[in-house]
């Protein structure tokens, strides 16, 4: 064993990639990839992810109080890797990169096409994390392709794993 100085947060990668997709006030839509997403109640149904404090989606989720974790599949991937590295404070991602997106059932910020399933939040607690806040959102909606999700995800569905940096992969079943 030999003691992690740098990134030790990664031993408990990897970690699934959803992609965090919200509206600000003028109704501008931005996506964020984030990776440190976690279910925290079951009744009542809240999850939780952990966001820059700089972040435009940060801002967001303040202004309007929701967001949609949508969960891309590998088709995704260069989705994930740019809304992972441009900010919405620069550019509308959705217009420069084409992500094409679709009405949400129950909140106004919009989903994007394409992923495999989506919990629709609003935001029900946020809390001080560090540079990060904690963003608890209680689950108003959820859909997931039944072809790759049935109680519990099955093998077929490619769900991006983020490792670190750069490196991104799958999990498959003992
Ligand atoms: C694979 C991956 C995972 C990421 N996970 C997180 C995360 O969990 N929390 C976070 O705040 N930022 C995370 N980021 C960084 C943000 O996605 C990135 O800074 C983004 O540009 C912020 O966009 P915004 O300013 O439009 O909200 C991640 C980036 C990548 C590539």
């Amino acid at each position: 064993m030999k003691q992690v100085e740098k990134y030790p947060y990664r031993i408990i990668h990897p970690a699934m990639v959803v992609l965090v997709s919200t509206i600000d006030s003028k109704k501008i839509p931005n996506a964020c990839t984030v990776a440190w997403s976690m279910p925290v109640s079951v009744n009542p149904p809240l999850v939780a992810i952990a966001l820059q404090k700089r972040h435009k989606s940060t801002k967001n989720i303040e202004e309007t109080e929701e967001f949609v974790i949508n969960v891309p599949g590998k088709e995704l991937l260069e989705t994930a890797r740019v809304c992972g590295s441009v900010s919405g404070w620069e550019v509308n991602k959705f217009e420069k990169y084409n992500i094409t997106s679709e009405p949400s059932k129950v909140v106004n910020a919009p989903r994007i096409s394409g992923a495999l399933a989506y919990l629709e939040c609003k935001l029900r607690a946020r809390y001080e994390g560090g540079d990060h806040y904690i963003m608890v959102g209680e689950i108003k909606f959820a859909e997931a392709n039944e072809k790759y999700f049935s109680d519990m995800w099955n093998e077929d569905a490619e769900l991006i794993f983020h490792f670190g940096g750069d490196v991104y992969g799958k999990t498959v079943k003992y």
